[in-house]
């Protein structure tokens, strides 16, 4: 496929000059890239602006997405690249066939953005790109596109943390401010909780001393002979099933000092359950029924640490607002208990719709605060793979 990225009339040349290229305006950022400088157009240009434009790029997992977004969090144009099929049959996602993935999709999905937001390069203020947390070499193809667009176009660039992000999504779907709040994101990697005092102040509070709660969802779902990912078809199934027949373990629930997750152990209950110590899942013919009912009752455990631990991480901040993101935060069950839970504590609560809780780069939108405060990267930013662990 032949990818053509309309870019800016403005595009700053790269040749060796020690003054600012006239290209930016003449009070662009010089940078040193690979023994050579460059223009950055001057971010304070977009006061001209009166509307602030951001392209925004998401590639920390398996999903490619873009988004063009404003100060005012309109969104203009926002495409997601789902790799599901790809890496169902593997049972989770497959790191290398995520990164070849991204790199064959990045273009086409910006490309396509910019389309649907009817804009070019030389429309847009900034490029943010999410740097971390995530996969390395998912990470690398969204950074590395967007240091490219940022060389072509004399455009700054700005880091997104893509947790954070999750956290900002609930801004971007309430039109509310949502600041300061506790942060609860439950994602494949992530189950972690955050004070978040502003949009560019995050403190981690806690979370998960082993396994995500969206990555028990989805062994969960495997042992259960369920399609991947495990979230939504545990879910599904966990609809027709009774979440009292089996009552699975609620670990360090009880432990009112911590605000810490562990569900490694609770997928080991799961796999006793259906096979028992030593046994083989996959040996075992479970009735639909028997399916439903361990579903149902391995998701309500999960359900209870999660509200549990958000319900305390407020009582120890004190803050008045929930903001739940990540993939988990689709679940049906999840979103039915952290509202009865807010009625009943009259804690403010804020998931947003599917499409928002689950990978997208419409929460890269976050990367307009970081605008604000003039917080932009050098294109020798790097990524920062790995898991946030802070349990
Ligand atoms: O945030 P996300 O899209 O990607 C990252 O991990 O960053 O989250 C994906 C996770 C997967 O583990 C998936 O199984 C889980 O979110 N998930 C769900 C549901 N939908 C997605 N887990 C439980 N219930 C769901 N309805
Ligand atoms: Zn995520």
């Amino acid at each position: 496929m032949v990818v053509k990225i309309v870019l800016a009339s403005r595009v700053s040349a790269s040749a060796p000059s020690p003054s600012p290229s006239p290209a930016s305006g003449g009070g662009g950022h010089r940078q040193p890239l690979c023994g050579c400088w460059f223009s950055i157009r001057n971010p304070q240009s977009h006061f001209r602006n009166p509307v602030l434009r951001l392209l925004c790029i998401e590639s920390t997992c398996d999903e490619t997405a873009a988004a063009v977004v404003t100060d005012s969090l309109e969104v203009l144009g926002a495409v997601v690249a789902s790799q599901n099929a790809l890496h169902e049959r593997f049972g989770g996602v497959v790191p290398e066939i995520a990164s070849r993935a991204h790199v064959e999709r990045v273009l086409p999905v910006i490309e396509e953005t910019l389309r649907k937001a009817g804009v070019t390069l030389a429309d847009l203020d900034a490029i943010a790109v999410a740097n971390q947390p995530g996969l390395v070499g998912s990470l690398l193809v969204g950074v590395c596109a967007a240091k490219a667009l940022c060389v072509a176009s004399g455009l700054p660039l700005i880091a997104v943390n893509h947790l954070q992000a999750h956290v900002y999504a609930c801004k971007i779907a309430s039109g509310e401010e949502v600041f300061p709040c506790v942060g609860l994101i439950v994602s494949g990697g992530h189950s972690n909780l955050y004070r978040c005092d502003g949009p560019t102040d995050f403190t981690p509070l806690g979370g998960t001393i082993d396994d995500a709660a969206g990555e028990a969802f989805d062994k969960v779902g495997s042992l259960l002979g369920l399609p991947f990912p495990g979230g939504p078809a545990v879910s599904r199934a966990a609809a027709q099933g009774d979440a009292k027949a089996i009552r699975f373990p609620r670990p360090l629930l009880d432990d009112p000092t911590r605000l810490a997750f562990s569900f490694s152990g609770l997928k080991t209950a799961v796999r006793y359950e259906i096979a028992g110590p030593g046994g083989d899942p996959a040996q075992v013919e479970l009735s639909e029924q028997r399916v439903a009912d361990i579903a149902a009752g391995f998701q309500e455990a999960v359900v209870d640490c999660l509200v549990g631990k958000s319900e305390l991480a407020l009582k120890m901040t004190g803050f008045d607002t929930l903001c739940v993101g990540g993939g988990v935060a689709a679940n049906g069950r999840l979103r039915e208990r952290l509202e009865e839970s807010a009625a009943k504590h009259g804690h403010r609560l804020f998931i947003p719709p599917m499409s928002l809780c689950t990978d997208n780069a419409v929460m890269g939108a976050i990367a307009i605060e970081r605008f604000k405060e003039g917080k932009f990267e050098s294109l020798e930013m790097d990524v920062y793979p790995g898991l946030e662990r802070i349990g």
